[in-house]
């Protein structure tokens, strides 16, 4: 039997990883989340209520070293998805945002190293390493920024630039996971992940922009840009991202102490405005806005260039932006009520 620890399993991508790995009995799935996140209660009940016997749940917080040295043991896998995931929250608390994210990494590194060095270590990263990259040119129209230099997107090579507490938290988490490859011979993999949408994804104004902008519009409430909504953003959805992961582990030999822009590339994306034009196409209404200041390091367009992921891998998108927004939608009408 595979033993897999997911910290933040409970969370929208840990939720949803869970119950595919949990499909294969021959996984035995152990969830590690202090369950911070609001709404994530929900996602825990629905896998409890499966009643599954290769599932285990632990409460517990990633910033408490002396529970991880006794929990992390024996594994085969562990996805590192733990985290404090909001910029405009970070800004409010650094300390307990690099406490978590940079920290809190770094007791679990330390406990892989110590108590099961040949476990593959997956890190969830964010696009956010590379800073606001106002040094790009962008060409602008009506609705949305076009990057002129950048083709392709944006690959691994760009520049680190870290910004908002969370790009620096996140980073010094993506450096010191690919430091452990280096230095100690873990076999550790760095996604630095574009929008992730899907199913089980509570997302609020904070964080989680795919799903807050569906949910409000169901439920006839204003949304607030931060900006003038011409951002673009690649989406990914969630299984495909799952299908990243996996593929990184069946290949992990290619794959160990290297770092994946991973995200939805030139072909999904959509800028806030073209998000609000294409939901109120299929939800047939009107949906209201409103404009207010810009965010710090809030870049104008984030696009994924998936090529080196791709090539070692053969990893393909399966699911466009179009069929994953009406799959978000069914859940969301099916789920949320407020
Ligand atoms: N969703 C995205 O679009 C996206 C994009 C880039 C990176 N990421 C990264 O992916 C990971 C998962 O994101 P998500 O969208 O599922 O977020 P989420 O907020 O739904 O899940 C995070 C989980 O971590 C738990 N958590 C928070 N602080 C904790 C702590 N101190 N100890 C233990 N558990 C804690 C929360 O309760 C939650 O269940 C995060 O590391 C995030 O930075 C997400």
């Amino acid at each position: 039997m595979k033993k897999i620890l997911i910290t933040g399993g409970v969370g929208f991508i840990g939720v949803n990883l869970a119950l595919d790995l949990l499909k294969d009995k021959e996984n035995f799935v152990v969830i590690y989340d202090n369950l911070s996140r609001n709404g994530v209660e929900k996602n825990l009940k629905y896998l409890l209520t499966l009643k599954l016997k290769n599932f285990e749940f632990i409460k517990g917080d990633i910033r408490d070293y002396k529970k991880l040295k006794e929990i992390v043991n024996g594994y085969d896998e562990i996805y590192h998805l733990a985290a404090q995931v909001a910029v405009t929250k970070s800004v409010e608390s650094p300390i307990e945002d690099f406490e978590i994210n940079a920290t809190g990494t770094l007791y679990l590194l330390e406990t892989i190293r110590k108590n099961c060095p040949s476990a593959i270590l997956i890190f969830s990263s964010t696009n956010k390493v590379y800073g606001e990259l106002s040094h790009l040119k962008l060409k602008e129209d009506k609705k949305r920024y076009y990057l002129v230099d950048r083709k392709n997107g944006i690959d691994e090579n760009e520049n680190l630039n870290f910004h908002s507490p969370y790009g620096c938290s996140k980073g010094t988490a993506d450096q010191y996971i690919r430091d452990y490859y280096r230095i100690y011979g873990l076999k550790t993999v760095v996604f630095r992940q574009s929008c992730i949408y899907g199913p089980f994804q509570y997302g609020n104004e904070d964080q989680g922009w795919v799903a807050h902008f569906v949910i409000k519009s169901i439920l006839n409430e204003k949304i607030n840009i931060y900006g003038n909504g011409k951002q673009v953003r690649d989406i990914l959805f969630i299984s495909d991202l799952i299908n990243a992961y996996k593929l990184a582990i069946k290949n992990i030999e290619k794959c160990k102490g290297e770092i994946f822009n991973i995200g939805g590339g030139n072909k999904n994306t959509f800028s806030l405005l073209e998000l609000i034009e294409f939901l109120e196409k299929k939800l047939d209404k009107k949906i209201e806005y409103e404009f207010f200041d810009p965010r710090p390091g809030d870049q104008k367009v984030f696009i994924s260039n998936n090529r080196k992921f791709e090539r070692l891998t053969g990893w393909k998108i399966k699911i466009g932006k179009e069929e994953g927004i009406e799959k978000l939608i069914k859940w969301v009408k099916k789920n949320i009520i407020r």
